[in-house]
């Protein structure tokens, strides 16, 4: 049974002090839903307070982003070392930072290796734009992309990893896939890339997410789904309230 994971992905929003008095509002979720599995990623900078907040709750903390260099001249950069110890998962290949931070399959793997080196666990996203999925490309594109993320890993290493499959089309604009073709994409494509890579056996214990325009009212027939194992959420993670009821349908559903 693969354990559903919701990750809240605040990206550039709540200050330390905010993100704390958020962290803290979310408590009392994490003794409520053991079922589910919670993760939420602030700021670099409101990290250690809201590792402080969280520590021995059972919700955990993760970075938007990582270097793949262990140190040195990367001015604005953080490290995985930098991470480790202080978060359990970290975002890499998010669409954002792959469409205005340059960043390619081949640096989202090197990350994936230096997250990994650390002891973090990455949560890989990958997912089409609206050209490509007009284009009919999703598949190839989807699966290409997770085929270049694990390039390079043992099955230990990718038994590590949650992979988001986040259609850009979808995030922020109030548009998600349909539940049908969210989980055909999770099932037939990134779970089918992940079985040519480390066998069917391994590919059924992983764990696939959903993201863009996830809330709590779609969030009940996401899950409904066989092969999507929870969502990245971004502007509805950023209210308590929402957030929570999110994870009250996804333990509802399993
Ligand atoms: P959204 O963002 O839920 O606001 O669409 C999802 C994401 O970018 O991870």
């Amino acid at each position: 049974m693969r354990k559903p994971i919701l990750a809240g992905n605040w990206k550039m929003n709540k200050t330390p002090a905010e993100a704390v008095e958020f962290a803290r509002a979310l408590l009392p979720l994490a003794t409520r839903y053991p079922q589910v599995e919670m993760v939420v990623c602030p700021p670099f900078v409101a990290l250690p307070a809201v590792a402080e907040a969280l520590a021995g709750s059972r919700i955990g903390v993760g970075a938007q982003n990582v270097h793949w260099e262990k140190n040195g001249a990367f001015t604005g950069e953080v490290s995985a070392s930098m991470l480790a110890g202080l978060v359990d998962y970290v975002i890499i290949g998010h669409s954002e930072r792959r469409q205005y931070f340059g960043e390619t399959d081949e640096l989202v793997n090197r990350k994936i290796k230096a997250a990994l080196g650390h002891g973090l666990k990455p949560i890989v996203c990958v997912g089409e734009d609206l050209a490509q999925n007009e284009a009919g490309m999703t598949d190839t594109l989807v699966a290409g992309q997770v085929r270049a993320a694990f390039a390079g890993l043992t099955a230990e290493q990718a038994g590590q990893i949650v992979i988001a499959y986040e259609p850009i089309w979808a995030i922020g604009t109030g548009k998600n896939a349909t539940p049908e073709d969210a989980s055909r994409v999770c099932g037939q494509v990134v779970r089918r890339a992940i079985a040519g890579l480390y066998g069917a056996g391994f590919s059924q214990a992983m764990r696939i997410q959903y993201g863009g325009s996830a809330n709590d009212k779609n969030i009940g027939d996401l899950m409904a789904m066989p092969d999507i194992d929870g969502a990245l959420i971004g502007g509805a993670s950023l209210k308590a309230d929402v957030f929570e009821a999110m994870v009250r349908i996804t333990a509802e559903r399993r």
